[in-house]
């Protein structure tokens, strides 16, 4: 089989900066059988940002004498997670959302509220900080929905913090109309900022790559304004458009739907439909047709109640990814865990309810880890990425681009175990602890009951603790 095969490295490639991980559990890919490998006893060699191969305990490597060998033995070598939703600029609200409703998270924390309220400083390493500990817990790729853009400058410190990490982001510039902040900063200001970000530079040349996020494609979307957005994307090669999609009693209703109505799902650039949670059967034919992916976030989904009723029903087009890392944390295999046993849960229940026992599982661990690692690439259309196989970049929960982001455990980035991006972020978040609650007008509000976890008086619910003073 075409997996196992050993690039002699050649004079030509003598330049090339190599690295061998060698002797460990390689989860590789089959591109032949499109299914999960384990390799025990394996090693992948990395020439430069690319997997040059994979191979078993009986191959013979032949490595020139400047390539680094890396003793894997007893450890599991995996591909990169792909978080396919995040709003990275959010680090700085940690510790303020335990126990956020998506109204609190509108008024306090979303980019209408927080707009004009942080700095670009304040944006740059919060945003850094939400990368730094995505690759702590084995992501290499985010896609960002990133509506910190409330203005020019605070546009280019979260993307300037995500070209800085050296990890793969698609930095989603979200279009959307701030009002907050003096004078307001419209979606017309925002097509001049993404113009010059996208063709300054600077910002080519990492990993990360500028993409768009836009929220106005339904129900009632502005078409001039749709066309103008798409127009950009078209002529900045955008690699995806990232949307949010929740449906049901909740506002967010970029769905399949609005998007056929706009004619925009036969485009050569691929749409991420965050949550589809209300998703519709023909919303699902949709993606299939069009091959669109949606992106479940499992906690997030929990957390605030969008739930998820049907998307297990989708996971063809579906992928993994965390949203609000604020509210719980980064890492991606917490949430692929969460959404494995999720969907089990409610696939069993479909048989319990009729008084019957199941006879097998209905959700693999494959299928679960492909989802949160190929069917990321797959989302961008991209054959090369979320996988561990000859040709694919060699983003390996350590590396990006073949780069060492994490080493031995820790992080390589400058001043994290110091504390200097902790302590910076510690004194920027109180500022935000206001309610507003005009989001909720006009949609029908019910109660949830509190659950009483405590014997006796009281309900033990308690309280907030902020970071700086353990106030509430
Ligand atoms: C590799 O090692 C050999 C023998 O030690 C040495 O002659 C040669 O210069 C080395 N090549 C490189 C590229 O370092
Ligand atoms: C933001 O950038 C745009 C595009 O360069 C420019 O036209 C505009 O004047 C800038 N806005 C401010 C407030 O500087
Ligand atoms: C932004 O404001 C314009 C003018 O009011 C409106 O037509 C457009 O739909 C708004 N866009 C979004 C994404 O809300
Ligand atoms: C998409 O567009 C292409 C070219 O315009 C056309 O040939 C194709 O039939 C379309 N596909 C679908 C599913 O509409
Ligand atoms: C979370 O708990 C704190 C302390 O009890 C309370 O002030 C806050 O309103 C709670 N938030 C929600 C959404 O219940």
């Amino acid at each position: 089989m075409h997996l196992f095969f050993a690039l002699l490295v050649g004079p030509g490639l003598a330049a090339a900066s190599s690295i061998l991980f060698q002797g460990g559990t390689i989860i590789a890919f089959d591109d032949q059988t499109e299914s999960l490998q384990v390799i025990r006893g394996g090693s992948v060699l990395v020439t430069d940002d690319r997997i040059a191969s994979v191979s078993g305990p009986e191959d013979r490597i032949s490595v020139g004498n400047d390539t680094e060998v890396v003793g894997i033995t007893g450890k599991i070598l995996a591909p990169g997670q792909i978080n396919t939703h995040l709003h990275t600029w959010q680090t700085v609200f940690k510790t303020l959302g335990s126990n956020t409703s998506l109204v609190d998270y509108f008024g306090r924390y979303g980019e209408f509220a927080a707009a004009g309220l942080l700095s670009a400083d304040d944006v740059y390493i919060s945003q850094l900080a939400g990368v730094l500990e995505s690759v702590n817990g084995g992501v290499t790729k985010i896609l960002d929905h990133a509506h910190h853009t409330w203005s020019n400058e605070t546009s280019e410190a979260g993307l300037q913090a995500s070209v800085d990490s050296g990890v793969r982001v698609y930095w989603g510039y979200t279009f959307h109309n701030i009002t907050a902040t003096t004078p307001a900063f419209l979606v017309q200001d925002q097509i001049a900022n993404f113009e010059d970000l996208a063709s300054n530079p600077a910002f080519k040349g990492s990993p990360t790559e500028i993409c768009i996020a836009y929220d106005g494609f339904g129900p009632t979307p502005n078409v001039a304004e749709v066309q103008a957005i798409m127009g950009l994307a078209e002529e900045f090669n955008i690699p995806v458009i990232q949307t949010h999609s929740v449906e049901g009693p909740w506002p967010l209703q970029n769905t399949p739907e609005a998007l056929e109505r706009l004619n925009l799902l036969n485009s050569s650039i691929p749409f991420v439909l965050s949550h589809g949670s209300f998703l519709s059967a023909r919303g699902h034919q949709l993606l299939r047709t069009h091959n669109h992916y949606i992106s479940i976030t499992p906690e997030s989904e929990f957390h605030y109640g969008h739930t998820q009723p049907t998307a297990h029903l989708a996971s063809d087009q579906a992928t993994l990814g965390v949203d609000t890392h604020f509210t719980f944390s980064a890492d991606m295999l917490s949430q692929t865990r969460l959404w494995l046993q999720t969907v089990r849960a409610t696939l069993y229940k479909a048989v319990l309810d009729r008084w019957q026992i199941h006879m097998h599982s209905p959700m693999s661990v494959n299928q679960a880890f492909l989802m949160s690692t190929r069917h990321g690439g797959l989302a961008l259309r991209r054959n090369d990425l979320g996988i561990i196989a000859p040709g694919a970049k060699a983003d390996l929960a350590v590396t990006v681009d073949g780069k060492w982001l994490k080493k031995g455990g820790k992080l390589l980035a400058e001043g994290y175990y110091e504390g200097r991006i902790q302590n910076r972020l510690i004194q920027t978040s109180p500022v935000l602890y206001e309610v507003g609650e005009s989001w909720i007008n006009g949609l029908s509000v019910g109660e949830v009951l509190t659950v009483d976890s405590k014997r006796g008086e009281g309900n033990g619910y308690g309280g907030l603790f902020l970071a700086v003073n353990g106030t509430q």
